[in-house]
């Protein structure tokens, strides 16, 4: 989200006539977006901020950007001055507006409302990938999950029409792109505010109808939201890639009700038995938070029963980290650093064994790759799954970039914990 947040602001930047340049010393504008989902992301804001005066000097003109300046707000400008920008991502529709105040001298610019219907649609979005693009369709969140600073940063659901989400998808496969990524923080409770009224599963299975568009992936779901109509349009067109994100943070029910998930572990499941009895295999990973307060031995478990039921194909996992504003911050039993970091490394040890048994049935299987780039050292060419795997690959022609952005079935030979290893078989 946060990648093609900057995609967005780059296009804003050079539609105003700005051009890109490689290292902050050559910018006359320094824009630094920010995450805050974690970790003390402000103390590095602010070290950075530092960094960038000390080798800037006065002749630069500095910008904050996303959860971080929504998060802090006016108490940047006092920690440091030398920022003229303080906007999160809710105030980008107008970062064109800030920029011409920018130039006219205005030296204490802010975005801070959350208050806002709109969401941030350009068409000038200045894309990194020539062959996968991402879409936003919705933007905010309206959960309120126990730990999560992002309803406070990002602000309400808004969802974009159906027809501007259709036509960027079709600007894009008119301009080549291949795949494409939907993108929200809750994609599942997309809902058209046009009359058409779509839903997700609509949009997810229109989408797959574009020509010219082979693969389409989406992300983050939520588990409460996500209903049978999405597995329903993904069986009916391979278009929709053969993965499922579904985040399920805990395997405890009674965490899950702490963290205010909205679903039990039986009713996530649910979810996850319609995907393994789908017309096709999904491969299905997840987030876990360990340490999350009041988090006991017998609900640790609790999660580590849930990996060795599910046998996700890979998962983020992630210590609880106490964000501002949130409701866990002041939740009683917090649990101590080591251990949050002594469960950390059982969940990764547990998945990795996962992982590298389940890599290790793909060996012989033929798979379709959409050509990512080269290792050049290794003399392999970079492939992604369906799936969501990384397979990089031999072939006999190895030179040059011709092959980026192709679509070739591999063999897969070798696999390891985190990708697969094999040569092209024929192509597609
Ligand atoms: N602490 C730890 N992990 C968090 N996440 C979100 N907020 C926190 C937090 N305060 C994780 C969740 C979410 C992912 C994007 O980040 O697992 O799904
Ligand atoms: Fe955060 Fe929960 Fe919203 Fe996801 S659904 S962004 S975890 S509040």
């Amino acid at each position: 989200m946060n990648v093609h947040d900057s995609e967005k602001v780059i296009g804003t930047l050079r539609q105003q006539g700005y051009s890109q340049v490689d290292t902050p010393d050559d910018a006359g504008l320094v824009l630094y977006n920010t995450c805050s989902i974690r970790d003390k992301a402000e103390q590095k804001v602010f070290n950075r901020l530092q960094n960038f005066k000390k080798a800037a000097g006065k002749d630069k003109i500095f910008g904050v950007l996303g959860c971080v300046a929504q998060q802090e707000g006016e108490k940047i400008f006092d920690r440091a001055p030398h920022v003229s920008l303080v906007c999160g991502s809710a105030s980008y529709p107008k970062f064109g507006d800030m920029l011409v105040q920018l130039e006219a001298g205005n030296r204490h610019i802010t975005g801070l409302s959350l208050d806002t219907e709109e969401t941030f649609d350009t068409p000038f979005t200045s894309r990194d990938n020539p062959h996968r693009a991402y879409i936003t369709i919705i933007e905010g969140c309206d959960k309120s999950c126990a730990y999560c600073v992002v309803p406070f940063t990002r602000g309400p659901e808004r969802s974009r029409t159906s027809e501007s989400v259709m036509a960027e998808a079709r600007r894009l496969a008119a301009d080549g792109y291949t795949e494409i990524q939907l993108l929200g923080q809750n994609v599942n409770s997309y809902r058209d505010p046009s009359p058409a009224g779509w839903d997700f599963a609509t949009l997810l299975a229109r989408i797959a109808e574009v020509s010219g568009i082979r693969r389409v992936r989406y992300t983050t779901s939520h588990p409460r939201d996500f209903v049978k109509a999405i597995v329903d349009a993904m069986d009916a067109n391979p278009v929709l890639c053969d993965h499922v994100h579904l985040p399920v943070q805990s395997g405890s029910t009674r965490v899950l009700a702490a963290m205010d998930r909205l679903y039990t572990r039986d009713d996530y499941m649910r979810r996850i038995d319609w995907l393994k009895n789908a017309k096709r295999p999904y491969a299905l990973t997840t987030d876990i938070i360990v340490g999350f307060p009041g988090e006991t031995e017998q609900d640790f478990q609790a999660t580590l029963d849930l990996l060795d039921e599910v046998q996700y194909d890979s998962l983020f996992s992630f210590k609880y980290s106490p964000r501002p504003n949130t409701a866990a911050l002041d939740m009683p039993d917090r649990i101590a650093e080591e251990e949050k970091q002594r469960r950390l490394l059982i969940v990764q040890e547990k998945q990795r064994a996962i992982q590298i048994r389940r890599n290790a049935e793909m060996i012989g299987q033929i798979r379709e790759v959409h050509v990512e780039g080269r290792h050049q050292s290794l003399g392999q060419w970079i492939g992604r799954t369906s799936d969501n795997r990384t397979l990089n690959f031999t072939h006999p022609s190895a030179n040059g970039d011709t092959l980026i952005g192709t679509y070739l079935s591999v063999r897969v030979t070798r696999s390891g914990p985190n990708s697969l290893v094999g040569e092209t078989a024929t192509v597609v």
